[in-house]
């Protein structure tokens, strides 16, 4: 089914600010993630683990700000497919704000849980010290939703250039600058 084709409008630029960031940032977490048991046990895996929280809180703030902002003054615009697909794209992107927002409820719920230190300047204390399956439980579920993240978001773009490419609509524009 060849979906409707999508006039010249596009998002505010406050929108695809806090999409690409949120975006950005979600990949720079999950490849970053997996770099911190490079480090040795020591102040650079301290720091590792330090730049992975910093950036998860700050990806909080813009999850936080885009609600926000899609509440209040983001341009809405008709949605870019028709029956199933309009369905599929929609449950795509609240699925997407859900699990980004549960990913850092979870970040959050860990670094607690195991208890950290922010670049030698603050510490965490743990929850319950010692308690090493509680941590390796809750990292667990940290991990599983960063791949369903990965997978959906994998999943989501491909639509996007399957409509630009495929079908040469203009969906993808609506999230690009204009030019
Ligand atoms: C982790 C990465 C990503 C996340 C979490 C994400 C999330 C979202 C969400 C939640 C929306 C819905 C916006 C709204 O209605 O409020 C959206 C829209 C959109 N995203 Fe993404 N996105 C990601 C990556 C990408 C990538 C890599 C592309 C392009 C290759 C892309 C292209 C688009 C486009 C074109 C729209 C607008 C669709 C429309 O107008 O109906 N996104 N994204
Ligand atoms: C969308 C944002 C995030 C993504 C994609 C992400 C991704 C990941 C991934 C893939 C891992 C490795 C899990 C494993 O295989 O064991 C990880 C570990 C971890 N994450 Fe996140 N994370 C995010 C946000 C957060 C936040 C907000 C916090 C805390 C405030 C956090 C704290 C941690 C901690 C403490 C670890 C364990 C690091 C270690 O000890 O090796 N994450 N994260």
């Amino acid at each position: 089914m060849q979906p409707v084709s999508t006039s010249a409008a596009r998002y505010d630029t406050g929108t695809m600010v806090f999409h690409w960031a949120t975006a950005i940032l979600v990949a720079a977490q999950w490849l970053g993630a997996h770099t911190i048991d490079w480090f040795p046990k020591g102040p650079l895996k301290v720091d590792a683990r330090s730049v992975h929280i910093t950036i998860g809180l700050l990806l909080a703030v813009i999850l936080f700000g885009r609600s926000v902002w899609r509440l209040t003054g983001g341009r809405r615009l008709p949605p870019a497919d028709t029956g199933v697909l309009n369905l599929i794209a929609k449950g795509a992107h609240w699925s997407l704000y859900v699990l980004v927002a549960a990913m850092l409820l979870v970040g959050m719920a860990l670094s607690w849980v195991q208890g950290d230190s922010i670049f030698n300047l603050f510490t965490i204390p743990a929850y319950e010290p010692g308690n090493r399956a509680l941590a390796h439980q809750v990292q667990g579920i940290h991990a599983t939703i960063g791949w369903i993240i990965l997978g959906l978001a994998g999943l989501h773009a491909s639509a996007a250039l399957f409509h630009r490419y495929v079908w040469h609509d203009g969906v993808l524009s609506r999230m690009l600058p204009d030019g």
